[in-house]
């Protein structure tokens, strides 16, 4: 298994190109097996889950090729609609195949999925959703087995607590249902965003994508089209979290202000200089310590869960004492004990952590536990003094294109040791 070895204590300096959202990526790849035509789309990152989404997709019928971050896929006609549990298991997003199968197909049979252990993650809304919509769902042996023979219906959708997931569930099923469906209380992330507006350029009719109640009239067929995917704001937030902790000077270029403003008040807050430019956003470190701030994660347009690990890495070396809370996951500060193996000072709280900052972390050996969590140890990493090294990276290598080139390319002292 590979291994990342950083020597901290550089600045970082100049610029990092920011690539496709990979949770956009995921959705709107699998827009495929809802037309038979082909679609395009430019910015896709190359990232173990897209590499593992095409596998499961290949699997159904689509035919994908790939040339350099463009990516067609074309499914002229399903040879399956099963997704069985090996193409499952690994990435929970592989389970959004089961309203477009159901949609254009009848009738579908996807296994329940895995992903990131952080916390129970059932998929109990998207299922009522389908329901909503006419499917009649079984569980059975792991999978999940619906049916619509005679094709999906408008209905009026209320989720009880807000996910992105389960909104673009919905919407990849809707899009081809009879009538009108509207969503409430629906998911208002950029990504949701960004689905519908390809869903829009292959014919489909959604409105209010980025308010809570979002509109879907039905059509009898979708189209191919060409779409650019989304600049990724997990990403845009990690290279800014690290820049504003290891100090420097970093152009974000490709990063799109408003999908960040809750990080941008936090990090301006705690005294960093942060500013939109005509390419993108700068961060520029102050020079001295940041201060404590704290912190709670919610929904879009509130702090991202998927920045909370990167937030407490830049806490851990602040001045003054942070309370972060979690409200979107449970079991979902992993990254915690491991920042304390560098001599972090965090005190676990149930769903709150309170970071006490310390002056200087000490490298060390760490593991990554998930996708988020393991990108907070490279933080750490960049700002401790000697050596750390990150095992199991293969969780990075699910989400950050390009890492380790991208940090090096401003300044940091980071490889990667293969195994
Ligand atoms: C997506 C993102 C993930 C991000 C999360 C929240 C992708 C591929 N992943 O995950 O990176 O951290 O949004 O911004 O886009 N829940 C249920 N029942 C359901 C669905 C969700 O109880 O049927 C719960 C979850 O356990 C969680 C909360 O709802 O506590 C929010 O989850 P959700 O927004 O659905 O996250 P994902 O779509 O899985």
């Amino acid at each position: 298994m590979d291994s990342i070895k950083i020597r901290g204590g550089n600045p970082l300096r100049g610029e990092v190109t920011i690539s496709g959202a990979k949770n956009s990526a995921l959705k709107l790849m699998v827009a495929t097996l809802l037309t038979g035509e082909k679609l395009t789309f430019t910015r896709m990152p190359d990232l173990a889950d897209t590499r593992f989404l095409s596998t499961l997709l290949e699997h159904l019928g689509a035919d994908i090729t790939r040339n350099g971050s463009e990516m067609t896929l074309q499914t002229a006609s399903l040879s399956s609609a099963e997704a069985p549990y090996d193409l499952v298991r690994k990435m929970r997003a592989s389970f959004n195949v089961l309203g477009p199968l159901l949609a254009r197909n009848g009738e579908a049979r996807v296994s329940l999925p895995g992903g990131c252990a952080i916390g129970a993650r059932p998929v109990d809304l998207h299922l009522k959703a389908l329901e909503s919509l006419g499917a009649g769902i079984e569980l059975a042996d792991g999978y999940v087995e619906a049916r619509a023979k005679n094709g999906l219906v408008g209905a009026q959708i209320v989720f009880p607590f807000v996910s992105v997931g389960a909104t673009e569930h919905a919407m990849l099923a809707a899009v081809l249902a009879k009538g009108e469906t509207v969503l409430e209380n629906a998911a208002r992330e950029p990504e949701i965003q960004d689905l519908a507006n390809c869903l829009n350029a292959m014919g489909a009719k959604i409105s209010g994508a980025g308010s809570a109640t979002i509109t879907i009239e039905g059509v009898d067929h979708l189209t191919g089209a060409s779409h650019a995917v989304v600049p990724d704001r997990i990403e845009t937030g990690t290279y800014a979290l690290a820049a504003a902790t290891a100090g420097g000077d970093v152009l974000l270029r490709d990063a799109v202000w408003k999908h960040n403003s809750a990080l941008w008040d936090l990090m301006i807050a705690a005294g960093a200089s942060v500013s939109e430019e005509n390419e993108g956003v700068r961060i520029k470190a102050s020079g001295g310590r940041l201060r404590a701030t704290d912190m709670e994660t919610r929904p879009y347009p509130g702090f991202p869960t998927d920045e909370q690990a990167q937030f407490m890495a830049a806490m851990c070396v602040a001045e003054g004492r942070s309370v972060i809370r979690e409200t979107i996951f449970e079991n979902r500060f992993m990254h915690a004990p491991e920042l304390m193996r560098m001599g972090a000072r965090i005190d676990l709280r149930g769903n709150e952590a309170v970071v006490t900052g310390v002056e200087k972390l000490r490298g060390a050996p760490v593991m990554a536990t998930d996708l988020r969590a393991s990108v907070s140890l490279v933080i750490a990493g960049l700002v401790a003094t000697g050596e750390t090294t990150i095992g199991r990276v293969y969780h990075l290598d699910r989400g950050f294109e390009h890492l380790e080139a991208k940090l090096a390319g401003c300044g940091a002292d980071i490889e990667r040791i293969k195994e």
